[in-house]
């Protein structure tokens, strides 16, 4: 019963929309309307609002960190599965049909508030992969396929099955962005997107 609990709390707080609610309330328009359409800092930065961006990576963040840290206190053994609840919200929230984010700030949280050495690996990763290339995709894409990699490297098997799983949900989110990298279309960091993420 508290796991079906900490599990359903975890969705829940993932699903909060922040990039949504903060472009709303702050007059900056629709998300959904904006750039790729997703509701992510990345798509937010395409507004032109740079504090909104960086509110929307942290709470986004901060929602996964705060679900397993949370689930930990009642229980550790809780905390992979609140991490895997709260991802899960956010990529496919029940008030957006579904059609949520593609995950790499909350699973940048997750990472940090399970295995911190695994979450200053995905910012590095994150960082250096977009500055090599000023695309945010292929800074995502690669931080998330570090989490797996990294969990091994520091022998934390417990953690490896989770993370492939949420890196290859991560990729499967951006499969649009991949289709757009092949055929030159995918806007570099600064500049508008075009098509649906
Ligand atoms: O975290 C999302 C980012 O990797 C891509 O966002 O808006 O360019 O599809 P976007």
């Amino acid at each position: 019963m508290v796991t079906v609990l900490v599990m359903i709390g975890a969705y829940l707080l993932g699903a909060v929309p922040f990039g949504i609610l903060l472009t709303r309330m702050t007059g900056a328009g629709d998300l959904r309307t904006i750039g790729s359409g997703n509701i992510g800092a990345t798509n937010v930065l395409r507004t032109g609002r740079k504090g909104l961006a960086a509110a929307t990576l942290l709470l986004d963040a901060a929602k996964g960190a705060v679900a397993v840290l949370v689930a930990g206190a009642i229980d550790p053994v809780l905390m992979p599965v609140a991490g895997a609840a709260a991802f899960f919200g956010h990529c496919y929230p029940v008030w957006l049909r579904f059609r949520g984010g593609k995950g790499v700030a909350t699973l940048l949280g997750i990472a940090l508030a399970l295995h911190w050495p695994t979450g200053l690996i995905f910012a590095a990763v994150w960082i250096a992969a977009m500055a090599a290339t000023r695309y945010s995709s292929v800074g995502g894409i690669a931080a998330a396929i570090a989490t797996p990699v990294s969990t091994a490297f520091f022998q934390r098997f417990d953690l490896v099955p989770l993370f492939l799983a949420l890196a290859l949900i991560v990729l499967w989110k951006h499969r649009g962005n991949l289709e757009r990298l092949m055929d030159g279309t995918e806007p570099r960091i600064g500049r508008g997107a075009k098509g649906e993420g």
